[in-house]
Formats: structure tokens, sequence, C-alpha cells
């Protein structure tokens, strides 16, 4: 499993959760892998953590860069930074509206226009934005966040028939709800934490959160050369809260 070798990636908002996950798998198959973020100081070696706002162009451009320069080209780039929010869509105020997909939506935009120069160079090049369930399924109190990832899965699709001329390959996942620390922060504000957990495991069919690993394998996959003929998809890693309809006891 050394498929990356050779290979160089960008994993944005690889500091936590599935981020790092994916940045820490890519490396182990071979890739030199830089993970940018707001707080990169913790980031395990080898990975190479890059300072850096996905709301801000200038931060972003000479992020991608530097890597560039420091790897010598790019293979790889996973558009995973991202943030919540909770609400119906007069919940949240416009500011609040413009905040997340400012982050979301034009963060991935960002970074990805940066990317391209240097991924058009690749022989392998892969482009794989973390999108989510909100996208395919209506979930209550996720207004603004739907919006942001629905845009994440339409733009998907656009970019990866815009540039499947050029080599460059653009998939999706569609992860359900994942153990990371964002979901900790979750519950740690519920009122009763433990209830809003047995809640969130009972809304996926597998009856338990999605593991970060598992998000991160599915990433690696669509970033792999054994992907070669994939371009244009979503992969949903929801533990079948998308398609399927169990049968309550
Ligand atoms: P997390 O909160 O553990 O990690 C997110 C990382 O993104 C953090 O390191 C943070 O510093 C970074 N980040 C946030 N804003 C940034 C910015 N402006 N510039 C650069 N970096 C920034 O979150 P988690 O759970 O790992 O989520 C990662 C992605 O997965 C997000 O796009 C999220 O929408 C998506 N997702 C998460 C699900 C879950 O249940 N945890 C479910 C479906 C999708």
């Amino acid at each position: 499993m050394n498929e990356f070798a050779g290979r160089s990636a960008i994993v944005t908002g690889g500091a936590s959760g599935i981020g790092l996950a994916t940045a820490r798998l890519l490396a182990a198959r071979g890739a030199r892998v830089a993970v940018l973020d707001l707080d990169p100081t913790g980031v395990p070696d080898p990975l190479v953590g890059v300072r850096s706002d996905v709301t801000d162009n200038a931060s972003v451009t000479s992020a991608v860069a530097e890597v560039v320069e420091r790897f010598g080209g790019l293979d790889v780039l996973v558009n995973n930074a991202g943030i919540g929010a909770a609400g119906t869509v007069e919940a949240n105020g416009l500011d609040e509206w413009h905040r997340v997909l400012d982050v979301n939506l034009l963060g991935l935009v960002r970074v990805t226009r940066a990317a391209l120069p240097a991924l058009r160079r690749s022989d392998a090049a892969a482009i794989v934005n973390v999108c989510s369930i909100v996208a395919t399924a209506g979930l209550p109190d996720r207004a603004l966040y739907s919006a942001s990832k629905g845009a994440v899965l339409s733009l998907t699709r656009a970019m990866a028939v815009d540039h499947v001329g050029e080599g460059i390959r653009v998939n999706c996942v569609n992860p359900g709800t994942v153990d990371t620390p964002w979901i900790g922060r979750l519950l740690g504000a519920a009122d009763d934490p433990a209830a809003e957990l047995a809640a969130l495991q009972a809304r996926q069919p597998t009856g338990r959160l999605v593991a970060m690993d598992e998000v991160a394998h599915a990433i690696a996959y669509l970033a792999s050369p054994h992907a070669a003929s994939v371009t244009g998809t979503d992969v949903a890693v929801d533990g079948g809260m998308y398609g399927l309809r169990v049968r309550q006891r």
C-alpha cells in the first residue's frame, strides 16, 4: 500500500478530525503531505504544517505556493476545512450566512484556484472535496450548513467535467455523523450529551457514528491511482444514512 510514493498532497483543515486522519493515511501510503490549517502547531511528523486561513486569499496563495515549491509539485488536493452552523433558514443572521459560506464554499474555491496550475503539471492529479450527508438528505436545523455542502456537491460535478480533459479528477465524500472533535464540541454543548449521542447514533442504520479513518480511507481511494476512472462522483460514508430505511424495533 504505497500508491502515493513520490506524490505530494495538500489537506486543508488537516490539523484535526477527518483532515488529520486523511493526512496521516496519505503519508503512511508514501505521500509528502502538507496540512493547511488555522493552527497547524500540533501536527505530527512527517506532516508539514502550514498556517493558512481558507477565507484569506493572500494566505491561501502563499501557502499553496510554499508547498508546491517545497515538494516540487502537487498531485492531490483534499478540500476538507469546514465549519458547522445550526438552525433553520431564519435562525442564522446574514453575517453568519456569509461567514459559513466563506469557509465551506469559497474556501474550497480559493484553495482550488491556487492549486490548479500545479495540479495541471501532475500526471495523476486528483481533488477530493469533503462534502456531507446534508447535501443529499434534509436534516433538521442545518439550513445554512446544508446550503454550503449542497454547493460543494454541485461544484464537485462542475469541476469534474471542466477539468476531465486536463487529467484532473474531482470527487467528493459525503460522511454521516463522524466521531471527530467537532462532534465532541457539539455533544459538550448539549443539555444532555448522552441523550444527544444516542440520538445521533440511532439516526444511522449501523447504530454508531462513523469513524474518522473510515472517511480517510474513502478519500485516499478517490485520490489514488486505483480510482483513475472515477470522477464526478460522491461517495457516501454514512452508515447507510442516506439510502437505507431500517425497520424500527
Ligand atoms: P474538525 O473541527 O475536527 O476539524 C476541522 C479543521 O478545519 C480544524 O483543524 C480547523 O482549524 C480547520 N479550519 C476551520 N476553519 C478553517 C479556515 N478558515 N482555514 C483553515 N482551516 C480551517 O472538523 P471535522 O469533523 O474533522 O470536519 C472536517 C470536514 O468534514 C468539514 O468540512 C465538515 O463539514 C465535514 N464533515 C464532518 C462531519 C462530522 O460529523 N464530523 C460529517 C460530514 C462532513
